[in-house]
């Protein structure tokens, strides 16, 4: 029989990056160290405690988690200012769901993450992509000419932006907050990475009632098999958004992992400083080895540029170091990993490119 598909999506495959066995898999952006034993146990005993009334749905206003949330980012945010779900692709999707839909748009400028046209899909909104300068830095005149010309309900800025690592301006976000008629979010999945002197986009949240500031504990909090994401947005915006989630969406199991987690956030977080470390070593070494390399806020790096980047890719692969074929034609993306997962790939990369 053939399947009822909506015609957008018939014919297209399923997202998502290959998940292969390898040595050195540095291709999705995961944190390479996992949850200290302490903090293992930590958790273990939480899922214990939350089994024992698994019988109950959870609690859908996520009422503890999103004070605890609150707490963690600062900026003096209120727990009606938070809200989370299933991963920052979750929060996403809800955003969308609230305020895209059939007849409205939204709007990227590319490079940018690769699932936003998939939420604003599954959510009949329309796409538009503007572009980023050669440098990857957004022109703010092109910005506005395209939130002018096309009116959308959401503009999706990753700052951090993957694939490349650029961070906006605080400036260039407050103007296109002004001039965005829907919500403007700014996907602060890599945040906490971000070099010293880059702001965060929270800063803005008192001055841009239309801002959605979107965090996750899939990188940084080294979680993300728990699958947990956030936002901090106006009080308005968080309720709108308990229209469209589904009803308790965030398990009770869920819910109690993330809490043990803020309670160990500085634990967690203890090794961003090492990967930033590591961050600005592998671009120092790609750059002296005569690749371009964009800067980066991120945990991770884009470098080029390659007459034929999948063979570049298949021989890191062949060498048992997995990256990430993504980005603009002829660039490549590296995740950082850990000091020896790093080595690993300098002597692979060296190997296929001779350089
Ligand atoms: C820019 C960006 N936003 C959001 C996500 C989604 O992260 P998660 O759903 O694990 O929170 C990712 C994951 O790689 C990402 O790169």
């Amino acid at each position: 029989m053939e399947l009822p598909l909506r015609a957008e999506l018939r014919g297209v495959k399923a997202y998502g990056a290959p998940q292969l066995d390898v040595p050195v898999a540095l291709n999705v952006n995961e944190n390479p160290y996992p949850p200290s034993e302490a903090v293992a146990l930590e958790v273990a005993a939480a899922v214990a405690a939350a089994t024992r009334s698994l019988n109950r749905y959870p609690d859908r206003e996520l009422t503890e988690l999103r004070a605890g949330l609150a707490d963690y980012l600062g900026h003096a945010l209120a727990p009606e200012q938070v809200w989370a779900a299933n991963g920052s692709n979750e929060v996403m999707l809800q955003i969308l769901q609230a305020f895209g839909g059939p007849g409205r748009v939204a709007v990227s400028f590319a490079p940018t993450y690769s699932m936003y046209p998939e939420y604003a899909r599954d959510a009949a909104t329309g796409w538009v992509v503007g572009h980023r300068e050669a440098d990857f830095s957004l022109d703010v005149s092109h910005a506005l000419s395209v939130i002018d010309e096309h009116r959308p309900t959401v503009v999706l800025l990753p700052s951090p932006n993957n694939p490349t690592g650029t961070a906006l301006p605080l400036d260039t976000v407050a103007a296109l907050c002004q001039a965005t008629p829907g919500v403007v979010v700014v996907d602060e999945a890599y945040g906490e990475f971000r070099r010293a002197g880059t702001p965060t986009a929270l800063e803005l949240l008192p001055s841009a009632p239309n801002l959605v500031v979107t965090r996750t504990m899939s990188k940084a909090f080294a979680l993300a098999g728990a699958r947990l994401g956030y936002l901090a947005a106006s009080p308005e915006i968080c309720d709108a958004l308990r229209l469209v989630r589904l009803p308790y969406h965030l398990s009770a199991v869920t819910q109690a992992v993330a809490l043990v987690a803020l309670a160990h956030a500085k634990e967690l977080l203890a090794r961003v400083e090492d990967l930033r470390a590591e961050r600005d070593e592998t671009v120092s070494w790609l750059r002296s080895q005569g690749f371009t390399v964009a800067d980066s806020d991120a945990n991770f790096c884009l470098f080029g540029e390659f007459e034929d980047r999948h063979s570049v890719w298949q021989g890191l692969l062949d060498r048992g170091v997995l990256i990430r074929e993504t980005g603009p034609e002829g660039w490549l993306r590296v995740s950082i990993g850990t000091r020896s997962e790093m080595a690993a790939f300098r002597v692979a990369l060296t190997e296929v490119t001779g350089s």
